[in-house]
């Protein structure tokens, strides 16, 4: 069977990404990149897909003073061309009108650093500090014309412990993220939505 033709959405560091790719690198994956697609021109992950010979594009959203249809008009264009069939959002930091979550719906994925649907939107770690939580985790979601919702396709959960911060939480989750987002791929390329659960 051909491998279904991934393209990932970044806007920044790209350490999700760079789980994605090297779990794909593996010949037997169902899943093979096509593109990694950013909105910001200096995002560290360009650099880093193009090291692994990953096609890149860069589709600067400021040049659409908040024109988020004329930004996806652009943003589309690149993952046509590539044939993209599954596209992943990782750290990409753009909200995305429901005319572009219709068309991509199913075959959408994103990763969001809180245990959905507690705490969508910005400032995760923080909020869960300050809601008390004794967990704190990420999620692999399918999406939807709402924000940070749609069908959950896996979890991680580590437990808070006392005297962490946003930034230790974040850093403990991130190398979570990095294992749930390639196995939720890995099952989800194959038409498999079973749900994923992973503890630290
Ligand atoms: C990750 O923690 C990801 O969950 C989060 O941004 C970080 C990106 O890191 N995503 C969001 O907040 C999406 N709203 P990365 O660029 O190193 O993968």
């Amino acid at each position: 069977m051909s491998r279904r033709r991934v393209a990932i959405l970044i806007s920044g560091g790209g350490s999700n990404m760079l789980a994605l790719l090297r779990a794909m690198a593996d010949p037997a994956h169902p899943a093979a990149p096509c593109l990694v697609l950013s909105n910001r021109p200096g995002a560290r992950g360009l650099s880093l897909a193009a090291e692994m010979a990953v096609p890149t594009a860069c589709v600067d959203h400021t040049a659409f003073r908040g024109d988020r249809t004329a930004f996806e008009a652009a943003i589309a264009e690149p993952l046509r061309r590539a044939g993209a069939e599954i596209l992943c959002l990782a750290g990409f930091m753009r909200v995305l009108t429901p005319g572009f979550t219709a068309e991509w719906r199913g075959r959408m994925l994103n990763i969001h650093p809180s245990i959905l649907p507690l705490f969508p939107g910005l400032h995760t770690h923080a909020r869960a500090l300050e809601a008390g939580m004794a967990v704190h985790g990420c999620t692999v979601h399918e999406v939807t014309g709402e924000l940070d919702s749609g069908p959950i396709l896996g979890q991680a959960v580590l437990a808070i412990r006392p005297g962490d911060t946003p930034e230790t939480l974040a850093a403990r989750l991130l190398p979570l993220e990095h294992r749930l987002y390639p196995a939720v791929l890995h099952r989800f390329a194959t038409g498999d939505r079973e749900r994923i659960a992973l503890f630290e």
